[in-house]
């Protein structure tokens, strides 16, 4: 479960409540199930398939004060259902846990167990770290119990757990995610989550947890140690705001992050770090990077004349030859792009990064950051942060050719909302559809396609136009939806070939081009036109109209753009 959100709260303010507000923002995370547990006098847990809102009919049978923690999850080991819902507890209920991550000697422990005559609830791995814990603590004081656990266990995790009859909450982290909120001073409360999106509306404060930290906090200490030896760790303030991590008035937050592209993108090009970054970069770069990161990678190529190289982080392996790394990440916190990190880390290669998340392990492991600053991005597609790390990479590519920063003007994209709206329902006839286009558009098609097929679950696929006749053209027959993606550069006369021949098989051609282009317009079934862009800039104007296609999509066939199906928002697992 190494997808999953978690938050605790120690406090006054009502811990079950500040516990579910957080848990809400965290859903990004995992929405199979979730759960929270109130320690007062005792451990009260409730949890409920589905959506965190699930729980909210349940919050009456939880106490009004005492300390709280929560889980919202994405399923790995057992099947998402109540049982396997967290947060897990000891036989007795005097130890409960919620658990990032995936325990991999769960098995051998578990048997151990109950070999001991310990019986077990869920099929999850977590469930071992409550009951081992009930037995440490015939033997130890809490945190020393605690800690005694953590030494056992093997994988990765972000764990909270809560002790019957002790104030605190206990923490330990390896390779997921977790982040303390220092409380306001005076208020006696402080917060830890899996992000910091989780306690903005009570504290800017973040202290960040590092892989190896085990610790505890109550209202008024932050205590944290590595081998047995207290450590201090820096406070960060965090730029974003609670309001950042709202919908506003939106129907979702996806919705809201592409409207917020234009102020994303010039924040991102005033990081007056991008220039010297640019000039850190040599020839012979290795571009790590995964999804719609991977689809900036590829853009950037078309844009530049480095001599660089575009890896899937998952093909990382099997495929790098050695030299510096340019990983780009929103999360920072994707493993593939993490194991590939660490690979060339491991070499002594110089790692550079574009990121989202600030403080994320990507962060830490990368001996220089840019980050983009599109602010907190909740929807599981990446839109905002697509177009910012395509304003990093051109600004980059800029510095290097010695161009002035490039800027942008990204309202007349978003005006295309009303035209994808009523696109979007064309589409929602279709079980099938192409995307096509050449050179830097070949990059726009691949991340129109990934949105519509994350979102609206309908088979797109992306081809560069001149691949078409390789082989795709044999599913090409009366009716099927193409987009073309066609501005008008060196590319236009041979794309214009492309829809001729998908035209002549039958083929429903919307094509995306240079407002005012009269040729293209007579030979679409339907044109959308943007403002002229230079030739390697245009998937920064041209794929907000693809988002928007994707998110109307989805919402007139039912679907949640914020949630789909299957996915979650950092991809923690291999
Ligand atoms: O956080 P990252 O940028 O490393 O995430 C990589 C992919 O999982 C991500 O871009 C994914 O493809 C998008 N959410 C799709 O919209």
């Amino acid at each position: 479960m190494n997808m999953c959100g978690i938050v605790g709260y120690v406090g006054s303010k009502g811990a079950k409540t500040v516990v579910f507000e957080g848990l809400k923002t965290l859903e990004y995370r995992g929405y199979d199930s979730a759960g929270i547990a109130v320690n007062n006098s005792k451990i009260t847990v409730v949890k409920d398939v589905g959506f965190v809102e699930k729980l909210e009919p349940h919050l009456s049978q939880l106490p009004a004060s005492g300390n709280a923690i929560g889980h919202t999850r994405w399923a790995t080991h057992g099947v998402p259902n109540q049982v396997n819902a967290h947060p897990h507890t000891d036989m007795k209920v005097n130890v409960v846990a919620v658990h990032n991550g995936i325990i991999e000697n769960f098995m051998l422990l578990k048997q151990n167990l109950k070999d001991g005559g310990v019986e077990f609830k869920s099929d999850t791995d977590t469930e071992v770290i409550p009951q081992l814990l009930s037995i440490e603590l015939n033997e130890a004081e809490p945190f020393t119990a605690f800690k005694k656990v953590i030494e056992k266990l093997e994988g990765s995790y972000a764990i909270l757990v809560m002790i019957k009859g002790d104030h605190r909450i206990f923490f330990a982290r390896n390779h997921s995610p977790l982040v303390i909120g220092k409380g306001e001073d005076g208020r006696g409360e402080n917060l830890i989550a899996s992000d910091v999106v989780a306690f903005l509306k009570h504290t800017k404060q973040a202290i960040f947890v590092k892989d190896g930290d085990v610790g505890y906090i109550d209202g008024k200490n932050i205590h944290i140690e590595v081998d047995n030896q207290k450590v201090g760790r820096e406070i960060t303030e965090i730029e974003w705001s609670a309001k950042d991590a709202m919908k506003d008035g939106y129907p979702h937050f996806m919705l809201k992050e592409i409207y917020e592209q234009p102020d994303a993108v010039k924040n991102t090009l005033l990081d007056a770090r991008i220039d010297e970054f640019a000039h850190k970069l040599d020839d012979g770069l290795e571009i790590v990077a995964a999804g719609t990161s991977y689809h900036a990678g590829l853009a950037f190529q078309y844009a530049s004349n480095m001599k660089c190289r575009l890896i899937i982080s998952s093909e990382f392996s099997a495929l790098y030859r050695g030299g510096s790394v340019l990983a780009i990440s929103q999360s920072g916190e994707t493993a593939d792009t993490l194991q590939a990190v660490r690979a060339a880390e491991k070499r002594g290669e110089k790692i550079y990064s574009i990121v989202n998340v600030n403080g994320s392990t990507l962060t830490r492991i990368s001996d220089q950051v840019v980050h983009t600053h599109a602010g907190p991005e909740i929807g599981v597609a990446a839109t905002k942060t697509f177009t910012t790390q395509l304003a990093v990479l051109y600004a980059v590519d800029a510095a290097l050719k010695g161009n002035p920063k490039p800027t942008f003007d990204l309202a007349p994209a978003i005006a295309l909302d009303g035209d994808m709206k009523a696109l979007a329902k064309e589409l929602t006839k279709t079980s099938e559809l192409f995307y096509i286009g050449r050179g830097p558009s070949a990059a726009t098609a691949r991340e129109g396609a990934l949105k519509l097929k994350e979102l609206a679950y309908l088979h797109a696929e992306a081809y560069e136009g001149g691949e078409l006749k390789h082989g795709p053209l044999a599913l090409i027959e009366d009716g099927v939806p193409i987009i073309a993606i066609c501005p008008n550069d060196t590319h236009k006369k041979k794309m214009m070939g492309n829809i001729e021949e998908v035209k002549a098989r039958g083929a429903k051609v919307f094509v995306f081009g240079e407002q005012g282009d009269k040729e293209l317009e007579h030979l679409s079934d339907k044109f959308y036109g943007l403002p002229k862009i230079k030739e390697e800039y245009s998937p920064m104007t041209y794929v907000i109209p693809l988002q928007l296609l994707a998110y109307h999509t989805a919402v007139l066939l039912g679907k949640n753009p914020d949630k789909p199906r299957n996915l979650a928002k950092s991809v923690t697992v291999e």
